[in-house]
């Protein structure tokens, strides 16, 4: 549901590529709930919706798109893109992400199960990109027993070491 399949050579969903079954847990359309908390030293709490649609086209990897949205005035705030790719025979994964604020980053770990842990092994942003800058990025994504999607990202900033910032389970739509 989440791809256009204009140009795909039959209209039917390809069949997953056996490299990318370690991650199949993560597959779908996810819809915050509830909503996802967000916190750092220097912010005041927040609250966001996020709307995760994860999907493949055949291809050996995962295609992801992250767009979060204000709960009360429904705006679109932080968006991100990419995809997950995963080393053929083993649970080394890669995560490749461009973001709306101009950041791009490739984080790498490990799926164990239905539990992905990853961290970032480059950043690198626009030269304009606000401040402060982000030095490291972590996250975990989990699949609980209750069907529910759940990422933790925590991020080191040029002013504030590795904390958490985001805190988010969904439900799959
Ligand atoms: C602030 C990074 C995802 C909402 C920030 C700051 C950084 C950052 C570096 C500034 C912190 C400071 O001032 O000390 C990131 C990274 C993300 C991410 C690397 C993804 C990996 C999100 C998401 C939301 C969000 C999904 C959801 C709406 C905010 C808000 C602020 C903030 C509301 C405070 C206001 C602002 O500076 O714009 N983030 N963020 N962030 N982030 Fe994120």
């Amino acid at each position: 549901p989440c791809l256009s399949n204009l140009l795909s050579q039959d209209c039917e969903t390809p069949q997953l590529n056996p490299v990318v079954e370690p991650l199949s847990w993560m597959l779908g359309t996810w819809l915050s709930d509830p909503p996802g908390d967000g916190t750092f030293p220097s912010m005041k709490p927040f609250q966001y919706l996020e709307e995760v649609c994860i999907s493949h086209v055949g291809q050996p990897m995962l295609n992801f798109s992250f767009n979060a949205f204000h709960p009360d005035t429904r705006k679109p705030m932080h968006r991100e893109c990419g995809f997950i790719r995963i080393k053929p025979d083993t649970n080394k994964v890669a995560f490749i992400s461009a973001q709306n604020t101009g950041l791009v980053e490739v984080e790498e770990g490990e799926v164990n199960g239905q539990e992905l842990s990853i961290a970032s092994h480059s950043v690198a942003r626009i030269s304009f990109a606000k401040k402060p800058h982000v030095e490291q990025i972590t996250r975990k994504f989990r699949l609980n027993s209750d069907g529910k999607l759940e990422q933790t990202v925590s991020m080191a900033t040029t002013t504030q070491p590795m904390t958490q910032h985001l805190h988010i389970t969904y439900k799959k739509v």
